[in-house]
């Protein structure tokens, strides 16, 4: 028996659609802070470094297993070897928590993109906090399920998005809108980036972003978080990239696909950067202050710094369209990418259709996701919960599978082999020593530090109360692997995929 898993129509569909994961929220709001404060113009080389040595082999590691043993993670990890099997689940896992929260920054960025057309925010800069979110900070954060009706409305509008797409299947809904979403983007941002660098003052912005500091690079604390950055920004051991390899003809050159999607995710990146810092020095110069005192990442830079440089810039509207425009497409072409690897593991567990095996994983992922975070706490919940799955779900996973693979497994001249038979060039020692040594160096570099910071910090995370970190934070990220080994001991029905071949 054959089982109807859904495939790329060829390798381009595949490099677009692992373009559109990586592509991401990551490259917009996050590179271009990382940078700057690491070294500025000498980031780049931990960066690339970090590229080479770690972000490109744990890519190539996702591909070799999820292509050689051509299953969801937790059926490629149990074909791999049996007791592997709660990789895989973790990463199920773990790529459910992130899509709850990942709908509600999608939903905001729908609903900013909306009201930049009449710069809707106001003059109050905490507007977003405020009228808009209504969230619960600090010490006031508790329990609550009251709901904020702008966001509920846009998180329905991002779910049922998503159902569409997803239960069209993985050429006609993944790669499709990748295919027209990703060149959209570029398109977007290149303008937006145009736009931002003939604004007064953007040369300033860029003159903070791109000067080297070269003694930065004596900080071992920069070259964490160059490889923090490469981990989170190429999407690698989320399950993710090896669910998508799962789905390549049986025949396909892995290694110069993961090129491409290396260098693309990271060429954009460096745009990302070129129009944050173009905009943020423009910010600057119409508030009269130094371009470090505007600085920001994540939330603060998309949904503070930004409607403030729309409300002054001329044609903020359009500049408004274009940046959050962007945020809604980087971000839905990953949330999809997410919302895959539990798909797949469903469909693969119980053999389900493509149709059946969507709505049983996204009506109730959307309404859980929906109850959760459209409400006055969804903002400090999601804050906790991304901040400890970065941490301690992928981090984590990523230590674990490449001890494992190297180490208990003994398996990478297997998958090297596997990479090698049709791969472009050979990848050679250079990647057992990537992915067996440097990886988990870095990995476990990275947790450690971490945790220390974590644990001796004099307030809890973000000052919220200590239960509230506790529960969502250490024990939820503790429960991710807990469950994925449970699921693990689980028997696989005698329908499901594990049993027919592909
Ligand atoms: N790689 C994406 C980025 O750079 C982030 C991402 C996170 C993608 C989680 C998928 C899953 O933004
Ligand atoms: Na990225």
């Amino acid at each position: 028996r054959r089982a109807d898993r859904g495939a790329f129509s060829g390798r381009t569909s595949f490099i677009f659609a692992a373009i559109g994961s990586a592509v991401g929220l990551g490259n917009i709001w996050r590179f271009p802070a990382v940078a700057y404060e690491n070294g500025g113009g000498a980031f780049i080389l931990p960066y690339l470094v970090a590229l080479l040595t770690a972000g490109i082999p744990l890519l190539f590691l996702d591909y070799a297993i999820g292509h050689r043993w051509r299953g969801s993670a937790p059926a490629a990890w149990r074909r791999f070897r049996r007791w592997t099997e709660f990789i895989g689940w973790w990463q199920v896992l773990i790529a459910l928590v992130i899509a709850l929260y990942y709908a509600l920054i999608l939903a905001w960025a729908t609903n900013y993109m909306i009201f930049s057309l009449d710069q809707r925010w106001g003059d109050d800069p905490n507007a977003f906090f405020g009228q808009y979110t209504q969230a619960l900070s600090g010490t006031d954060v508790h329990i609550s399920f009251d709901v904020v009706p702008a966001v509920l409305v846009s998180m329905v509008v991002v779910w049922i998005a998503t159902i569409v797409v997803m239960a069209l299947g993985v050429q006609k809904g993944i790669s499709a809108s990748s295919v027209v979403f990703i060149p959209l983007l570029v398109i977007m941002f290149v303008i937006l980036v145009i736009r931002a660098l003939f604004l007064p003052g953007a040369i300033d912005g860029l003159e903070a972003l791109f000067r080297p500091h070269w003694a930065a690079l004596l900080s071992p604390g920069v070259w964490v978080a160059a490889y923090g950055q490469i981990f989170f920004s190429l999407s690698v051991a989320f399950g993710i990239m090896l669910t998508y390899s799962s789905y390549l003809k049986k025949r396909t050159d892995l290694t110069g696909s993961g090129l491409v999607v290396g260098f693309a995710n990271s060429g954009f990146e460096i745009l990302c950067g070129i129009g944050v810092f173009s905009a943020l020095g423009f910010m600057a110069q119409a508030q009269g202050v130094q371009v470090s005192e505007v600085v920001s990442s994540g939330i603060g830079l998309a949904f503070i710094a930004f409607p403030a440089i729309i409300s002054e810039a001329p044609a903020g509207a359009l500049i408004g369209v274009l940046f959050f425009g962007s945020l809604v497409l980087a971000g839905f072409t990953s949330l999809i990418s997410i919302v895959e690897v539990v798909i797949a593991a469903i469909q693969d567990k119980f053999g389900l259709s493509r149709i059946s095996s969507t709505l049983w994983v996204c009506v109730p992922l959307a309404v859980v996701s929906t109850a959760l975070f459209s409400t006055t706490m969804g903002m400090p919940l999601l804050d906790v919960l991304d901040k400890w799955v970065n941490e301690y779900g992928i981090v984590a996973a990523a230590l674990v599978s490449t001890i494992v693979v190297t180490y208990v497994v003994r398996g990478l001249p297997t998958l090297r082999d596997h990479l090698d038979h049709r791969g472009t060039f050979p990848i050679g020692r250079w990647w057992l020593v990537c992915v067996g040594l440097i990886a988990p160096v870095v990995l476990g570099v990275s947790l450690v530090s971490s945790t220390i910071s974590l644990v001796t910090s004099p307030t809890t995370y973000s000052g919220y109360p200590g239960w509230f970190i506790v529960v969502f934070g250490w024990l939820m990220a503790l429960a991710l692997l807990v469950a994925g080994i449970v699921l693990s001991l689980l028997p696989w029905p005698a329908t499901s995929n594990l049993f027919k071949d592909d």
